[in-house]
Parts: C-alpha cells; sequence; structure tokens
C-alpha cells in the first residue's frame, strides 16, 4: 500500500499500475474508518484490480462549521485499518491540493436537492459534487464504490455523473451494521455512553416499522416512527420521509411507487444521525 499526497504522484502511480488495462477502484471517504468504509473497499478489491482510497475532510461540504471542527481525524489509525484489507493507494490530499483555488460552481439537482438532507443541511450536496468530481477527475476511476447509508448522496453522484458525462460505474453498497443495528458511522464515536446506548432504537424502529407495511398508511408508519423515536429522551428526529427511491419525492401511498425508502435523520445531542430502510423493491 503506497500514500500518496499529490495529485501528480498519484497520477504517476495510477498510470504506471494501469499501463497493462487494468480497472480501478475507488472508494472516496473523509477518513476516520471503519467497518463500513472497508467493506466498501473489500467490494472495489473483488470488482477492480487497482483500489484507490481518498481520505480528505472536504471542507466545502460543511454546513456547520463546528460539525467540521470536531470531525474525527487520525490518518495512522486509518491507515492501519486499510493495511488489513486490498488498498493498493491512499491519496491523503491537503485542502490545497484538491482546491488550488475556491471551487464556485453551482450544482443543479433539482428536486433530488431540495428535499431530507439537502433541504436541512443547505449547501452540503454542492460542496459533495465539488469534491467528488474532483476526486473522480485526479483518480480517473472505472467504478467508484458508495454505501446506500447515504442514500440521497448516492442519487446525488449518479446525477453529477450523468450531468457531467462521466463514464465511472457508480457501485452502491449494503449498509454496514453495529451488532445492536446502528449504522456504523464515524460521527458515532463522538456519541456520550448515554447517547450510544440509545441510538440503536433509530435502526430497531425503522427495521420494526417494516411490518405495518401495506397494512398501515404511509403516514400512519411515519407518524409510529417518529413519535417511537422521540419518546427516547437522548433522541430527536429531525425528519423522517417515506420516498421513492429514484426521485426521492415523498409517497402519499404503499402503490405509489415500485421501490420506496424511509430516511431518517436523527439529533443524539448536537450529533447528527442518518438511516433508512427500504420499504418495497
Ligand atoms: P464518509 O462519510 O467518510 O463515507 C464514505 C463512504 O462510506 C460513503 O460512500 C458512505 O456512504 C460509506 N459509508 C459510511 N458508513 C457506512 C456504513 N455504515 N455502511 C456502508 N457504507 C458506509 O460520504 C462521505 O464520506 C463524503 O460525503 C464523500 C463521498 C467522501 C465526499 O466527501
Amino acid at each position: 500500500m503506497q500514500v500518496v499526497n499529490t495529485v501528480k504522484q498519484l497520477q504517476k502511480q495510477i498510470s504506471v499500475a494501469t499501463a497493462s488495462k487494468r480497472k480501478v477502484g475507488f472508494v472516496p471517504t473523509m477518513g476516520a474508518l471503519h467497518n463500513g468504509h472497508l467493506s466498501l473497499v473489500k467490494q472495489a478489491a473483488d470488482e477492480c484490480d487497482i483500489v484507490v482510497v481518498s481520505i480528505f475532510v472536504n471542507p466545502t461540504q460543511f454546513n456547520n462549521s463546528k460539525d467540521l471542527e470536531r470531525y474525527p481525524r487520525d490518518l495512522q489509525t486509518d491507515l492501519d485499518a486499510l493495511s488489513t484489507v486490498k488498498c493498493d493507494f491512499v491519496f491523503a490530499p491537503a485542502v490545497d491540493e484538491v482546491y488550488p483555488e475556491e471551487d464556485n460552481r453551482q450544482f443543479n439537482f433539482g428536486a433530488l436537492e431540495t428535499v431530507m438532507e439537502g433541504q436541512y443541511r443547505p449547501g452540503h450536496f454542492n460542496g459533495v459534487a465539488q469534491v467528488v468530481s474532483r476526486l473522480f477527475d485526479m483518480v480517473k476511476p472505472d467504478k467508484a464504490f458508495f454505501g446506500l447509508k447515504d442514500f440521497q448522496q448516492l442519487a446525488i453522484i449518479r446525477a453529477m455523473t450523468k450531468q457531467l458525462e462521466l463514464s465511472v460505474e457508480v457501485v452502491p453498497c449494503a449498509i454496514v451494521r453495529e451488532e445492536d443495528g446502528l449504522a456504523m458511522s464515524s460521527r458515532n464515536t463522538l456519541l456520550s455512553q448515554a447517547q450510544r446506548k440509545n441510538a440503536p432504537l433509530i435502526a430497531r424502529t425503522l427495521f420494526e416499522s417494516c411490518n405495518f407495511v401495506p397494512d398501515t398508511s404511509v403516514e400512519g408508519v411515519k407518524k409510529q416512527v417518529i413519535d417511537t423515536i422521540n419518546t427516547d429522551t437522548e433522541l430527536d428526529v429531525e425528519y423522517f420521509e417515506i420516498v421513492d427511491g429514484y426521485t426521492l419525492q415523498p409517497v402519499d401511498n404503499w402503490n405509489e411507487s415500485e421501490y420506496i425508502v424511509g430516511c431518517i435523520a436523527v439529533f443524539a445531542g448536537e450529533i447528527r444521525l442518518i438511516d433508512n430502510v427500504t420499504y418495497k423493491l
């Protein structure tokens, strides 16, 4: 495994490695790696010849400066974690390397970005699109791997690659969970003991809500999920939406779409956790 910090080094190494037309798999991350990230890296290794992982806490996607400040960063621990799986290159650039000058591009993802995360974290997806399009341009991957945990992010990345006419294949990867069901997240390490203890209620409630589909109305399931999680003193639902899995627009009944997903954001104190469950596919 080689660690490179500049685009020049990165491209030189990749071009040597791909001289024999081998497929490059890319996993963009912001570090603080856990088994969720590592499952993406393993999938990339299964499907590609060369695996590149980027570790870059992208300032343009944080709409909350405190969140950016406290985002966990520990490169050595991340490198140790990556050394346990097949990873050929770790790209860990400085901010100036990714943004030699300010990126003023404004993407337009239409209705995809006006709901849920887009609504509650204004500017977030524009920053994600900025950094991922830059990283794609630097790494030039054949395939890029993204977790379904960030369900809306995946839809945005797909829309972005279409808009920019990129040839990269975007591969969705399953959500990896802790034993108690909590979706793995870099932010879980920031939870207090009490918050961590109660946070699995989010996933448990989402899973249980599947038993009420399709007999209970969409509105009824929404209310049940929100009320159940809000009864917990440590947890506070920001939104829970039941949406079409392709357009991300809310559905009113279970027959409205072939693909229906429930997406949730919950505050545990100041820490924001997201998760989702597929009701129909
Ligand atoms: P980050 O939160 O580090 O996540 C990197 C990738 O890991 C994303 O594709 C995310 O969906 C995936 N991931 C995180 N937790 C997961 C879990 N429990 N199971 C499966 N996959 C999981 O998402 C970002 O970084 C950034 O927005 C990024 C795309 C790197 C752009 O800066």
